[in-house]
């Protein structure tokens, strides 16, 4: 009888932390609140939190100003503190694939086995042939233990560490769906990351994290022009120089990154599509902060050759335009896609 109570979304990503609260009743999901707050650059790098106390101070001053009742927090890691795998494995039950999946997990994962925290879920069994796939996720304790510890230094109670792929993976199924019988790509593309989640018949199939993102273009920028990195940035999001100007080359610039991300995750996506059984790739969603470079996906649907489309977080969710500003949402929508999916969730999920 009772709603279903949801835990807040918290995306720590390395540009800007992003805080999303929904409420779920009869008449659907509903936007509560929603906050950004800036990151200094160097506060995470490749996903280590290299500067602790500006986050939870970031943190602090997001739920105080939101005058945050709730405390119960969903936070989410991505990077190579995270290996994500579909194997293979002889059929069993739960019982026995509980009691053996450390040792089998051991030869797919280049770490200690008693170093990470293991998770796992049968996507399907094939009794045909004595097997069933599981697909297997494995994070780095380290990591897991340092981010939860980040959000009770800011007064929060973690109650679910997902991973950034997975998110945005419960993210689309909520506003979109799996269309049975397709495969569809989700890509979002940070500042500093890309995570690339292959989805067939609404299972992950293959998921890469690469460290690249919206970083590139800053970089470039700053670099051929001989500017300073916030000139750079406010270039690459549309903005002017003091004197109203946008200098030509910019616009040719983007658009040589945006090649060099879509070649490479066309690498990506080849090297999956040569390797698997799975169906042709029907559609490729961004997400992302980085989604909103006018000229990326175009570029990368003209080199992937598939449709690209927007992700848009937002899409089965109730926004009350009384409460939130329309242009503050179309700023952040897609960078919210993690957040969303994190919020989505319930503190009493696996
Ligand atoms: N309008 C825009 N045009 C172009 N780029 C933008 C725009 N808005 C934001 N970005 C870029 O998007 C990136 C931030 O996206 P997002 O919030 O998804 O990243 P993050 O989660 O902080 O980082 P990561 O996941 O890589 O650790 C930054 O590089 C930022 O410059
Ligand atoms: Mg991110």
């Amino acid at each position: 009888m009772a709603r279903r109570k949801n835990a807040l979304g918290l995306d720590i990503g390395s540009s800007s932390i992003k805080l999303v609260q929904l409420r779920e009743t009869k008449k659907g999901i509903h936007l509560v609140n929603l906050s950004v707050a800036n990151l200094p650059p160097e506060a995470i790098v490749d996903g280590a939190l290299m500067n602790s106390s500006v986050i939870v101070e970031t943190i602090r001053e997001m739920t105080d100003k939101l005058k945050l009742k709730a405390k119960e927090v969903a936070l989410s890691i991505s990077g190579h503190s995270v290996i994500i795998k579909k194997i293979g494995l002889p059929a069993m039950t739960q019982d026995e694939l509980d009691e053996s999946i450390k040792w089998e997990a051991e030869q797919y994962i280049p770490f200690d086995v008693n170093d990470v925290y293991l998770d796992y879920q049968v996507l399907q069994s094939r009794p045909e042939q004595g097997q069933m796939d599981v697909l297997l996720v494995a994070a780095k304790r380290e990591m897991v233990d340092e981010y939860a510890g980040i959000a009770r230094d800011a007064g929060l109670d973690p109650v679910i560490v997902d991973v950034d792929c997975f998110t945005i993976q419960n993210t689309f199924e909520t506003g979109y769906g799996f269309p049975p019988g397709e495969t569809i790509v989700l890509i979002d593309i940070g500042a500093a990351m890309i995570s690339i989640n292959i989805v067939a018949n609404g299972m992950t199939t293959f998921t890469r994290d690469i460290n690249m993102g919206g970083n590139q273009y800053t970089e470039e920028l700053r670099k051929r022009l001989g500017i300073s990195h916030d000139q750079a940035e406010s270039y690459k999001t549309g903005g002017q120089n003091a004197d109203g100007v946008v200098p030509q080359e910019v616009d040719r610039i983007l658009a040589s990154v945006s090649e060099n991300l879509a070649n490479e995750l066309h690498r990506s996506l080849d090297f999956y599509l040569a390797t698997s059984s799975e169906g042709r790739v029907s559609r490729i969603y961004l997400s992302g902060g980085t989604a909103q470079v006018s000229s990326l996906a175009p570029t990368i649907e003209s080199r992937v050759g598939v449709p690209v489309e927007l992700l848009d977080p937002f899409k089965a969710i109730n926004v009350d335009t009384k409460q939130f500003n329309l242009e503050f949402i179309n700023r952040i929508r897609p960078g919210a896609a993690v957040a969303v999916g994190l919020a989505l969730r319930g503190p009493n999920d696996r």
